[in-house]
């Protein structure tokens, strides 16, 4: 694939991750297996296994099953608030992966600072301008800024509000951008504002290479960007985690589990800390419900709201193939623009 326009701006991020093309599939637990690293990295691409909550002798097991698999480096993914993150440290810290993203809670300035003493390069994601800045501050090598139109786990500011308040003011670490990218025409204008390259997952669950179960694939192909919507949160007494995910049948009975359990609170028939308990187990297993078991209906189907610019699934060749040539196009006709004058 010619990338000549592409090469000539997007080498910081070439670079940091050692790879052909700076474009990242992010973690997603569950789905983010060495089968969906591999296939990306033969393309050219970046991708991060998911530790989610596995055991950490799992995580270390995997990690191997990884290096030995592809050529290219790759990242593991550490959700900081998995009860299992100490045991992940210890598995990354005993491997050779090159890139570790930390991700959840933002992490401690020490296990940056561990990290990088065991020669891991660390990105950190950051969902508002000052984690970013924190995150600078504790030493990350490079950042992952993700706005709220990301799929899964999120924050409340857009990524068209973040690039102005972050990647403009240019950081002196690389950024690479996510959530709400799908297409290689918006690779390209990221590429162009500055950023070193892009992280994208939505649109990777629907590559045929991914083991996401078929039916969670099936849904992604026929949802509207509008359906991918965030957690609401109706009472500060019973905060939520934001997560962006297709409406469903469990999306609908969290909303009245809430609603009910505000109407108990008040009439004191349940204690506040009664009812975030209920609310915090209503989740439990329900990524693995859709992306494992396929019950679209009732686990949950995490998902960007990109999910409406894609509707078909297309083998990761394919899925490149088209990201770099919209991308290469897009950058030949801003410099025509430019040019012409
Ligand atoms: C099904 C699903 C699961 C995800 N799980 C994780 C995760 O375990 N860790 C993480 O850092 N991000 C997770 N993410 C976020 C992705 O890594 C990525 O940053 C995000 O999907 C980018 O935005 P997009 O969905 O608009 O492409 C998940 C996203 C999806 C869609």
């Amino acid at each position: 694939m010619k990338t000549t326009l592409l090469d000539s701006i997007w080498q910081e991020g070439r670079d940091f991750l050692g790879v052909r093309y700076p474009i990242m599939c992010g973690a997603m637990t569950w789905i983010s297996d060495t089968t969906l690293v591999k296939a990306v990295n033969d393309q050219g691409g970046f991708a991060s296994l998911a530790a989610g909550n596995m055991p950490g002798d799992v995580l270390a097991e995997e990690i191997a099953k990884c290096s030995a698999a592809v050529k290219t480096p790759f990242a593991v993914n550490l959700v900081t608030i998995a009860p299992n993150f100490p045991a992940h440290k210890e598995a990354v810290l005993a491997s050779d992966v090159p890139i570790v993203i930390f991700a959840g809670n933002f992490p401690k300035r020490n296990d940056v600072v561990e990290m990088k003493a065991a020669g891991k390069k660390v990105l950190s994601f950051a969902s508002t301008d000052s984690i970013a800045d924190q995150m600078v501050r504790f030493g990350v090598d490079g950042l992952i800024l993700e706005g709220s139109e990301a799929g899964g786990h999120i924050g409340h500011v857009s990524t068209m509000i973040l690039l102005q308040q972050v990647l403009f003011k240019k950081p002196n670490v690389p950024v690479f951008v996510g959530g709400g990218i799908a297409t290689g025409r918006m690779i390209a204008h990221m590429i162009l504002m500055g950023a070193a390259g892009v992280q994208m997952g939505t649109r990777f669950v629907m590559s045929a290479e991914c083991n996401a179960h078929p039916k969670l694939k099936e849904r992604f192909v026929r949802a509207r960007a509008r359906e991918a919507m965030s957690t609401p949160e109706y009472d500060k007494r019973l905060p939520i985690v934001a997560v962006r995910a297709l409406k469903n049948k469990s999306t609908e009975e969290f909303g009245r589990l809430q609603l009910e359990l505000i109407q108990k609170m008040n009439a004191g028939e349940i204690s506040r800390i009664d009812a975030q308990y209920k609310v915090e187990g209503f989740w439990m297993g329900g990524l693995r419900r859709a992306a494992v078991e396929g019950d679209v209906d009732h686990g949950s189907c995490m998902a960007g709201q990109s999910v409406g610019l894609v509707d078909k699934v297309q083998p990761m060749k394919e899925i490149f193939e088209e990201l770099l040539g919209d991308a290469e196009r897009e950058l030949e006709s801003v410099q025509g623009r430019l040019c012409s004058g």
